[in-house]
């Protein structure tokens, strides 16, 4: 699977999950759940207390940062760079906030500059952007964001779903308020997992707010109990996915041991190995700054003369190998080629080549 996610699960986390299922309120899966923030707390490098594991995908991630840091008729700014901007605008606009975007077109970042005019014309309580921006290829820039939403009194989210493990993210040290992944990219669990961390500010925002979270079940007032982050006896809340916790230890255990340097290092490496061997097929990487290529979810420009379904549909059908074509403002545009934690490696950049260059003979329109 060497799309945008989910990658595949290694050996050793398959076993993981084949364990026999002990009950969600049981000591020896706290102990697990205990363990699981620990490693969050390694990938995400924070100390926060509130740091734990939705129960759900990348999506719930962002409903449940939404839902507790934003009330009704609050002010949001929204980097809008691909899908995930414009997801994250939607559900804004579901809990009633007043929505600001701040747009540039797919395949570019956005500057310190850029992101300080928006803050100053709309003076939102929340600034959201995308970390790794799967639908176009992106690593957003993040060093000094955070200071300069704090400076304009305002929380910085970011989402690092696709990104985390494969790019350096430093949640303390940047000044992240919230920050949340997902266990099916770098960290090769299945779907149904998502890392999630709050900063102190966050944590007094959230927690003195006029009116509940629209969702009972990402209430972080229940999830910090449930999570044993504030410190009382847990509670019943919902009955956690125990499969998918046992996953999601093994794969932030794999991760810890590599060493995050170790990840970040071999992401790199392998991208540019790939982009290496894509130009020399005469394909073209679809982002042009070099320094903001995402290593995890490689872009390439659809080539003329070809339909990008007719080629994801002969790497399947001839070499069983996923890539994907684009997303939201991205479709149709691109090929998406994923390496992510576990399928980062020199030999799925040879198979993916091998494969693309006999689908750039086969799949020529004029060929069809
Ligand atoms: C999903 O995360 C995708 O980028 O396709």
């Amino acid at each position: 699977m060497l799309g945008p996610g989910p990658s595949n699960v290694p050996p050793r986390i398959q076993a993981a999950g084949g364990r026999p299922l002990i009950g969600h309120m049981h000591p020896e899966i706290f102990q697990i759940m205990d363990d699981i923030k620990l490693g969050i707390q390694y990938a995400f490098q924070t100390r926060n207390s509130l740091t734990l594991a939705i129960s759900g995908s990348g999506h719930c991630a962002m409903e449940a940062a939404f839902f507790n840091s934003l009330e009704p008729g609050e002010t949001v700014l929204i980097a809008v760079k691909g899908i995930w901007g414009e997801r994250a605008a939607d559900i804004c606009e579901r809990i009633g906030a007043v929505v600001h975007r701040l747009v540039k077109s797919p395949g570019e970042s956005f500057t310190l500059e850029e992101v300080e005019q928006g803050l100053a014309k709309h003076k939102p309580v929340l600034f959201f952007i995308t970390h790794g921006e799967s639908s176009s290829g992106v690593a957003q820039p993040l060093d000094g964001l955070g200071n300069l939403c704090h400076r304009y009194d305002c929380l910085l989210l970011v989402d690092s779903v696709a990104s985390l493990g494969g790019v350096p993210i430093f949640m303390d040290q940047q000044e992240i308020d919230i920050l949340y992944s997902g266990s099916q990219k770098v960290l090769n669990a299945p779907p149904g997992t998502a890392p999630i961390s709050f900063s102190e500010k966050a944590q007094k925002k959230i927690f003195r707010r006029k009116t509940k979270p629209p969702s009972l079940y990402v209430d972080m007032g229940w999830l910090s109990n449930y999570w044993g982050c504030d410190g009382k006896s847990r509670m019943y809340h919902h009955t956690g996915p125990i499969t998918n916790f046992f996953s999601l230890r093994e794969g932030l255990a794999m991760l810890a041991e590599q060493g995050l340097e170790n990840s970040w290092k071999l992401h790199k490496e392998n991208a540019l190995y790939l982009y290496e061997g894509l130009e020399k097929l005469g394909l073209k990487l679809y982002v042009k700054d070099e320094a903001i290529r995402l290593p995890t979810v490689t872009t390439v420009e659809v080539p003329q003369g070809y339909e990008w379904k007719d080629i994801t549909a002969f790497l399947m059908k001839n070499y069983s190998i996923e890539i994907a074509g684009g997303l939201g403002p991205s479709a149709g545009k691109v090929l998406r080629i994923g390496l992510m934690g576990y399928n980062s490696t020199k030999a799925n950049v040879d198979l993916v080549l091998v494969a693309l260059k006999d689908a750039l003979q086969q799949c020529h329109k004029n060929k069809i």
